[in-house]
């Protein structure tokens, strides 16, 4: 094991351009906490004392080397969904605001890293910035299961003013431990199930594969109604649709047209019964590094882009819903008060499930953002 010292005098005298001292200084930073986790032989003064030293040898490079920080953006999904346009608005406001200082790279429809990878290539920092779905955190935080709870939300107003109560807010730190810093909420919409059958009440949904993201609360949503959970990544749903591995699944509109869903599903069923909404997040260490008025006006970049995604994002599935309707592929199911109260009972136990690992309190503050209380 590399000795502290010798890793920063191996840092201090290798000569880099500016993105590879960015990199080295995280995954140094990274390396340092933990030997000294490991060997537990300094205490947390002098950890935060070498990090700053990195941190601002980091600076004093990165002015040195004259180059712009550069921030990889990497996702999943299109470029005309509420996260895709998102991402493409950050990049243009960081090039009118911030050029010559940073340069952001965004990379759509898995084309960098899929679902499973981009995670750990963030903590690596081999992208700096993603926008998970909410229902992808769970290695990292339980609390964050809240998101996934079926029929929690009455609607995405409901869902806004939870992410901006105290409660929200507090989740954005809540990975911070473990290397991972969330900036802001952003919302695509309530989800839908799909099948090639009709789905009008719970039993119709027994024994079918459906696919889910990688989260045990949907997992266990599935379960309940049972089905048959299968946990694929998004850039495979298609072809497991296609080819039958699976035979539902479930999304808001603006993914379900973008990715073509509705073409190999017969049925949508207007459930509104979860939510799909994501975090934007970057490495901790590499945020950190960032000299402070550049971060400041990333932030505010990104609080007025959250404001924009936020705002749109409703009516842009709307717009898409009306897309799926027009191409007659595929038919929409709207259920009775009646037949949507069979799912809400069906599923209703999973939320007693997870209470333990989520908190009561954070559910219950979650219920209080509906307008109405049941
Ligand atoms: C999914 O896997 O269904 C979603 O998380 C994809 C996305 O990012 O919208």
């Amino acid at each position: 094991m590399l000795k502290n010292r010798d890793l920063v005098h191996k840092f201090i005298t290798k000569r880099f351009t500016s993105d590879r001292v960015f990199r080295y200084v995280v995954a140094t930073t990274d390396r340092l906490k933990h030997n000294i986790e490991d060997t537990t032989m300094l205490k947390s003064t002098l950890k935060k004392a070498v990090s700053a030293m990195i941190i601002s040898a980091a600076f004093s490079f990165s002015a040195w080397a004259n180059e712009p920080i550069v921030i990889k953006f990497s996702h999943v999904v299109a470029n005309e969904t509420p996260k895709g346009q998102g991402a493409l608005m950050f990049q243009k406001l960081v090039e009118e605001r911030l050029a010559g200082k940073v340069k952001v790279e965004v990379y759509p429809n898995s084309s960098l890293y899929g679902d499973g990878k981009e995670m750990e290539a963030l903590l690596l920092n081999n992208v700096q910035m993603l926008a998970p779905s909410l229902a992808k955190f769970d290695k990292y935080t339980k609390k964050i299961q809240i998101f996934d709870l079926p029929f929690l939300f009455d609607d995405i107003e409901a869902v806004q003013r939870f992410e901006q109560s105290e409660a929200g807010k507090s989740l954005l730190k809540s990975m911070e431990e473990k290397g991972i810093t969330g900036l802001g909420y952003w919302n695509n919409d309530l989800k839908q199930l799909s099948a090639n059958k009709e789905l009008r009440e719970p039993r119709d949904a027994r024994g079918l594969k459906f696919r889910v993201q990688n989260s045990e609360v949907l997992d266990a949503q599935f379960k309940a109604l049972k089905a048959v959970p299968r946990k694929m990544a998004f850039g495979e749903m298609y072809q497991g649709l296609q080819t039958g591995v699976v035979n539902g699944a479930e999304n808001p509109y603006s993914n379900i047209y973008s990715q073509k869903i509705h073409e190999v599903q017969k049925f949508i069923t207007e459930s509104n019964h979860g939510l799909l909404s994501y975090m934007v997040i970057v490495n901790t260490n590499f945020w950190n590094s960032i000299p402070e008025d550049i971060r400041a006006e990333l932030s505010k970049i990104l609080d007025e882009v959250s404001v924009e995604v936020n705002k749109k994002s409703h009516d842009l599935n709307l717009a898409d819903k009306q897309k799926i309707i027009d191409s007659k592929a595929s038919t929409i199911i709207t259920l009775t008060p009646e037949q949507r109260e069979k799912w809400r009972d069906a599923v209703r136990p999973v939320w007693k499930q997870f209470e333990g690992e989520i908190g009561a309190d954070l559910i219950q503050a979650a219920e209080a953002s509906n307008k109405k209380m049941r």
